[in-house]
């Protein structure tokens, strides 16, 4: 990978952080505008989740439609706005799980066209050789495992994972072997806080949790959750800290009323002109009867 820009987060401060028991923050980000305010609010990392097939582009209760094609597009859009955080592209379902070659040409895709810093797969299993290949390309891989929500129909659904000790011991090999694999830093999500604890102890990297528990080196929610955009069910780990649904809503409310009841737009949203100009105008119209034949 080539040098990070100036003003960067770089990743040997992510682990400095986990070392020095600092925690660290990623949210997603889909856009410009929420890039912007996340970076504003000191936001470490900004992960361009695959979870836009959900919550911007419409697909119910699944990630797995969204295209590489549309994360990059997303993705470049983030990076554009972004300059200190960490942006990380998420390979979409399909985009590296056919072979390690594919994996790599669709990481590179993601650093050379969505302009992301990282990339971040989902799972162990063959996700391990496909982490080790693209790290050996030269592109920093975070993973993620425990509620992988590409894989939820296997997983029987969205579903707490490790509950068990046998699936406990699972999850803490699967990290171990992300590590091992170059892994930089890993996302555990939806994982019983005591299992999520031991796992982040184990590991050198930093862990994410998302229903993890405070015992992760840093945490990740969804933007559109964590400010109340989305709506319906959300899963328990989900805080608000706004409710900004409601807040569009009546905005969008208050300027259909306006529009239809003649208040909006008013004198002072509205463009005048100099009255001799305007005269001259309507003179001007007056001579010309045939206009609109
Ligand atoms: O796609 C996403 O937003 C994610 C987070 C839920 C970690 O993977």
């Amino acid at each position: 990978m080539s040098t990070p820009p100036p003003g960067k987060l770089g990743l040997p401060e992510l682990a400095a952080m986990k070392r020095r028991g600092e925690k660290i923050v990623m949210v997603t980000a889909y856009d410009a505008p929420g890039a912007r305010f996340a970076e504003d609010a000191g936001i470490d990392i900004l992960l361009v989740g695959d979870t836009a097939a959900m919550v911007v582009l419409g697909h119910e209760s699944t990630t797995v439609p969204v295209t590489v094609d549309e994360m990059l597009f997303l993705t470049r859009t983030v990076a554009r706005a972004a300059r200190r955080p960490i942006i990380v592209g998420d390979m979409p379902f399909g985009s590296y799980q056919v072979s390690d070659e594919d994996a790599v040409r669709n990481a590179v895709r993601f650093v050379k066209e969505g302009g992301a810093d990282v990339v971040k797969l989902e799972g162990a299993g063959t996700s391990v050789s496909r982490a080790r290949a693209i790290v050996a390309a030269g592109i920093p891989v975070m993973g993620h495992i425990g509620l992988t929500p590409q894989s939820a129909t296997m997983l029987g659904g969205f579903k707490t994972q490790g509950r068990t000790a046998e699936r406990a011991l699972e999850l803490v090999e699967e990290a171990l072997e992300l590590e091992r694999a170059g892994c930089f830093s890993i996302v555990l999500e939806a994982v019983p806080s005591a299992v999520a604890a031991r796992i982040t102890e184990l590991l050198e990297i930093p862990t994410f949790g998302i229903g993890a528990g405070v015992g992760c080196d840093g945490q990740v929610l969804v933007y559109h959750d964590l400010l109340g955009l989305t709506e319906g069910h959300l899963p328990r780990f989900v805080k608000r800290y706004a409710n900004l649904s409601a807040e569009i809503k009546g905005a969008l409310t208050d300027y259909a009323e306006e529009v239809r009841s003649g208040a909006f737009p008013d004198e002072e949203h509205s463009y005048s002109m100099d009255a001799g100009e305007l005269a001259e105008f309507e003179a001007a119209l007056q001579s010309r009867p045939a206009l609109r034949e």
